[in-house]
């Protein structure tokens, strides 16, 4: 039976907790995830795509592939090898753009199912934008973000410093 491998994809600008939690809820599911950082220079991310996949290599441990992809994900789970795409669905106001991008991912590769895993919920209201302006504004993150990508804020932003829109 051939493997059945996963792509976790995202822009991860930081990765914090509750990307954290849905890797650990995928890994008993699947032989392999691979994390899937977003290559996306129009983006204007805080944090290089390297300095990304540095972190989360960190966080992650051996077992979890992290790579770096451009163009269309169908693509890059060609080349991988994967027909699952995970993704985090945190509350309704994230269900209309999965969606459209769950079914556009399967009209592109009819192979590729989307798997929607929900966060613990003390995470359902976190996201990378909202690390990155709290972050800068001063205010408390613990519990919420990892320590590697804490360590990584400190050096880049220091409280008060404008935030880089997500
Ligand atoms: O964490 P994000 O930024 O919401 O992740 C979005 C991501 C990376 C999953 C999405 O933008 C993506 O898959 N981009 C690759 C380009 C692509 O395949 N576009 C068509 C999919 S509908």
């Amino acid at each position: 039976m051939s493997k059945r491998i996963a792509v976790y994809p995202g822009s991860f600008d930081p990765m914090h907790n509750g990307h954290l939690d849905i890797i650990e809820r995928c890994r008993p599911l699947f032989d392999e995830v691979v994390v899937a950082v977003l290559r996306n220079e129009g983006k204007k991310p805080l944090f290089s795509v390297e300095e990304r996949i540095e972190a989360i290599r960190e966080m992650v441990g051996p077992d979890v592939r992290v790579e770096s992809f451009s163009g269309l994900l169908v693509d890059f789970m060609d080349q991988v090898g994967a027909r699952a795409v995970v993704r985090g669905l945190r509350a309704v106001s994230d269900f209309e753009y999965e969606f459209q991008m769950a079914l556009m991912n399967r009209r592109l590769n009819p192979r590729v199912e989307t798997v929607f895993m929900m966060p613990r919920e003390d995470y359902i209201y976190l996201s990378s934008r909202l690390v990155k302006e709290v972050f800068s504004l001063g205010g408390n993150l613990t519990g919420l973000v990892p320590e590697p990508v804490l360590a990584r804020l400190r050096r880049r932003l220091r409280p008060q410093d404008p935030v880089v829109p997500a």
